[in-house]
């Protein structure tokens, strides 16, 4: 079997300024090399906002942590008159490694609909960046469908196109969860992350279900980490809130400790 390696992912939002950013990665280092924490088996990502992702790259260039970096949208374009957006090319030259891809925030207040996914989804592999790729239902959905049959379909369309050997991240989040402090159990995570998997292996093969991480998201916290973690088709979390305190999201990175 192949063993993923977790990648526990700290969603930043629309928080922290730059000076804010720096103080945080700061008491985040600090708090990490306190608790001795050297374990290499978990990647840790972080995904300011743009406007802090020179300054992040400037602390994780001088090995303040080793953390991999992301930004949290794309534009479908690589570069033009095109106001407001943000090419791939340009985070990838600020070493982003990642970025996320149709966020629920992005799919409600700024209409990005399947085909906008998709297209985000063509622009980060053109610029060799790993796309993180958002899917889950509204509380709505839940009730009309269950839980999967949405998170499935968005999944399906933003995997049209993509290659076999493609470097991808999928992240499950379930609208209801996010923010609400009520997290969905281990048990519901599992079950959509397994289908999720299903419909990489539908669309891309057997090797690349094996080999994507596939991330649960929602209210997730250092108390619950670990039993998400637990559960075989879980690869890792994609933190909102708790990656905005250090202790926190310290706490998270460290869950198998
Ligand atoms: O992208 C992460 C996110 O939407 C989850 O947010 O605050 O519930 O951890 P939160």
């Amino acid at each position: 079997a192949v063993s993923r390696v977790p990648l526990i992912a700290g969603n930043w939002k629309m928080n922290l300024d730059h000076l804010q950013a720096v103080a945080f990665v700061q008491k985040l280092h600090w708090t990490l090399k306190e608790a001795k924490h050297e374990d290499g088996s978990v990647e840790v990502a972080v995904f300011p906002p743009f406007t802090d992702i020179r300054t992040v790259q400037t602390l994780l260039d001088a090995d303040m942590i080793p953390f991999a970096l992301g930004g949290q949208d794309l534009s479908t374009k690589d570069s033009g008159a095109y106001t407001g957006e943000v090419s791939g090319a340009f985070l990838k030259k600020l070493d982003c490694t990642y970025v996320i891809i149709g966020h629920s925030e992005r799919r409600e207040y700024h209409n990005e609909t399947d085909e906008v996914v998709a297209a985000k989804v063509q622009a980060a592999l053109k610029h060799g960046l790993v796309p993180v790729i958002c899917v889950g239902e509204t509380a709505a959905d839940l009730e009309e469908f269950g839980a999967s049959a949405v998170p499935v379909g968005q999944l399906e369309k933003a995997l049209v196109g993509v290659p076999a050997d493609a470097d991808i991240v999928v992240a499950y989040e379930p609208v209801w969860a996010i923010g609400s402090g009520q997290a969905a159990t281990p048990e519901q995570a599992q079950d959509v992350c397994a289908k999720l998997r299903q419909v990489i292996g539908a669309a891309l093969g057997a090797e690349a279900a094996e080999r994507t991480r596939v991330l649960y998201g929602g209210s997730v916290k250092s108390g619950n980490i670990a039993s998400f973690m637990r559960e075989p088709d879980v690869d890792g979390a994609l933190v909102g809130g708790a990656s905005l305190l250090a202790d926190e999201f310290a706490a998270i990175i460290r869950f198998q400790k």
